[in-house]
């Protein structure tokens, strides 16, 4: 049984999980509102809010997965990429409570943790798979063929899947952060009425550029404003569907390339109901099967780190007490 812990963003998060697989308890305390007024999060305020939220956290993770802390087996906590004064509370506080109750401790890559959401499924993929990640702050397409095997087949050469939305939802008015709303307004949007562009790149590569999008939705915006017959959800839908066709288009190109017939979708843009739906919808139509963890997964956790932290143990891959975070990584 495995403690995880994720404070890599805004999120103070634990969760106690069996086996890499049978979540006990999952516990996400959102600093959404903190961040709300500022319209993105400010990392020095991430920092506190962590410090202040992590015993109690951890506590609740603890209480609701009904065991007694004394039978936990492991610690598991995100040690990068990510903010670093956010996740040095989460790190600081994982090393403390291992070193105190004489438990083995391994750091989590974040993004290897998103991947590791879709090990929690029933059934999950088998090896080798593609995954699309797709986040705030990254937009990765990888072919995985093993727990801590990744070979990264493309990525953003600019802003992230999530940034675009976020990004959007900011010059649309409609705050901080935007994945959610823009996916919920969409549905009573036409997806077709406004087109904006894809920006595929050419056809042979995998990577992903959504910094263009967003400046298209700002032009067309401050052109319909003068107009002023501009509809909110059609702006959305057709913002969500430009960035859906591309994620699509590229997840299943990157399968074929490599002759593989198991997709998964992760990270918090995957909670995205319109990806989800066209993404198994294609899957059908191309007979390739799909997982998606559950949206809760898919967004930031720490049971999807208690998940990784498992298998690294298993493995016998614990850290040392000087652990040290970071706040990128170029490998996985
Ligand atoms: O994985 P995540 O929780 O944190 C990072 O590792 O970045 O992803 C957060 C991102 C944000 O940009 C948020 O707007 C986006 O995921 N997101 C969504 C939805 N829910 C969250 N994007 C589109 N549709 C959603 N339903
Ligand atoms: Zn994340």
């Amino acid at each position: 049984m495995v403690l995880g812990i994720e404070t890599s963003c805004d999120e103070t998060a634990a969760a106690v999980v069996s086996r890499g697989e049978t979540i006990l308890s999952n516990v996400v305390w959102s600093q959404v509102a903190i961040h709300h007024p500022y319209g993105g999060v400010v990392p020095e305020l991430a920092s506190r809010k962590h410090l202040e939220k992590i015993v109690p956290v951890v506590e609740e993770a603890i209480d609701h997965a009904g065991v007694n802390s004394n039978r936990l087996d492991g610690v598991a906590v995100t040690c990068g990429p990510g903010l670093v004064g956010a996740l040095l509370v989460g790190a600081s506080f994982a090393k403390a409570y291992a070193y105190a109750r004489g438990l083995p401790l391994t750091g989590v890559n974040h993004l290897e943790g998103h991947v590791a959401a879709v090990y929690m499924e029933r059934p999950p993929p088998p090896f080798p798979f593609v995954a699309l990640l797709a986040s705030g702050g990254h937009t990765n397409l990888y072919y995985v063929k093993g727990r801590s095997h990744f070979e990264l087949m493309g990525q953003t050469r600019d802003d992230a899947a999530g940034e675009a939305f976020d990004k959007v939802a900011k010059l649309l008015g409609l705050g901080y952060p935007g994945g959610a709303v823009i996916d919920r307004l969409s549905r009573g949007g036409d997806p077709e009425r406004i087109h904006f562009p894809r920006a595929l790149l050419d056809k042979t590569s995998f990577d992903f550029s959504f910094s263009g999008i967003k400046t298209a939705v700002a032009r067309y915006v401050a052109k319909e404003q003068e107009a002023g017959s501009a509809s909110l959800e059609d702006v959305a839908a057709g913002f969500q569907e430009a960035v859906v066709d591309v994620l699509v288009q590229k997840a299943f190109r990157a399968a074929e390339k490599k002759r593989c017939e198991t997709l998964a979708l992760v990270g918090g843009v995957a909670a995205n109901s319109r990806l989800r739906f066209r993404i198994k919808e294609e899957a059908n139509h191309f007979g390739i099967s799909v997982h998606i963890p559950g949206p809760e997964l898919c967004t930031d956790n720490a049971a999807m780190i208690a998940a990784m932290g498992f298998w690294h143990l298993s493995r016998g891959e614990n850290s040392p007490l000087d652990l040290d975070v970071y706040s990128k990584k170029p490998s996985l």
